[in-house]
């Protein structure tokens, strides 16, 4: 199975529980990294040019998160629902999806849905455009690093979509 995987990661989705989510959640990516970029880079303009926050921007930072929480239910019924593969799967890319993708992605899930929480409660318009900034721009860079790439070891032989 492990050798299998390594040399063709393709034939192995067709294997997979779900080819439909897993599609969706490959697909998604690029709306969880779009809204959490253009979120975070809003409320920094904002903080550095001290405007202030408009409705608009709020409703980008909501939608980030609402798309990293849907990625997140994805993520959870592929993982659940192939939970025997990855329970067996070992080495290098065991590691890769019980490790690094899951728990890399839901750190930085966590870190945007509190970046938003803390933005939501802070009095202040620039603190409430800083916790969004930092908090969503680190989770982006964790995000980035965790998808396997296609030009990826890891991602090798899988696509863009
Ligand atoms: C495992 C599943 C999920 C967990 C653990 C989770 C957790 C959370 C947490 C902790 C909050 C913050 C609450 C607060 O502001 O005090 C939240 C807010 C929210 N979640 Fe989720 N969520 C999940 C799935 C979803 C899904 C599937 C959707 C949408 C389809 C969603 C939409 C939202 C929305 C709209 C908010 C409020 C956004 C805001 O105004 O800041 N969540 N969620
Ligand atoms: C921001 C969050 C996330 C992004 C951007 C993301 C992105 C991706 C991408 C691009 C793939 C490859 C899809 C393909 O090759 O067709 C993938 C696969 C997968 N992801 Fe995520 N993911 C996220 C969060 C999660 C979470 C939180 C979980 C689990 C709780 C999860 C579980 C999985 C699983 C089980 C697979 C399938 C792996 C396989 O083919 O064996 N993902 N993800």
């Amino acid at each position: 199975m492990y050798h299998l995987l390594l040399s063709a990661p393709r034939e192995y989705h067709i294997i997979m529980e779900n080819p439909f989510f897993l599609f969706v959640h490959s697909l998604l990516r690029y709306g969880v990294l779009l809204l959490v970029a253009w979120a975070g880079i809003v409320h920094l303009r904002g903080y550095l040019l001290q405007r202030p926050i408009l409705n608009g921007d709020r409703a980008l930072a909501i939608a980030a998160m609402v798309v990293c929480h849907i990625q997140l239910v994805i993520g959870l019924i592929l993982y659940i629902s192939n939970f025997e593969i990855y329970k067996n799967m070992n080495g290098e890319v065991g590691r890769f999806w019980k490790m690094e993708h899951l728990g890399t992605m839901v750190i930085a899930i966590i870190l945007v849905t509190v970046g938003r929480m803390m933005s939501k409660r802070a009095k202040e318009e620039r603190i409430k455009q800083r916790h969004i900034a930092i908090f969503y721009l680190i989770a982006l860079v964790l995000i980035l690093w965790a998808i396997p790439w296609p030009y990826t070891a890891i991602g090798h032989g899988r696509g863009w979509l």
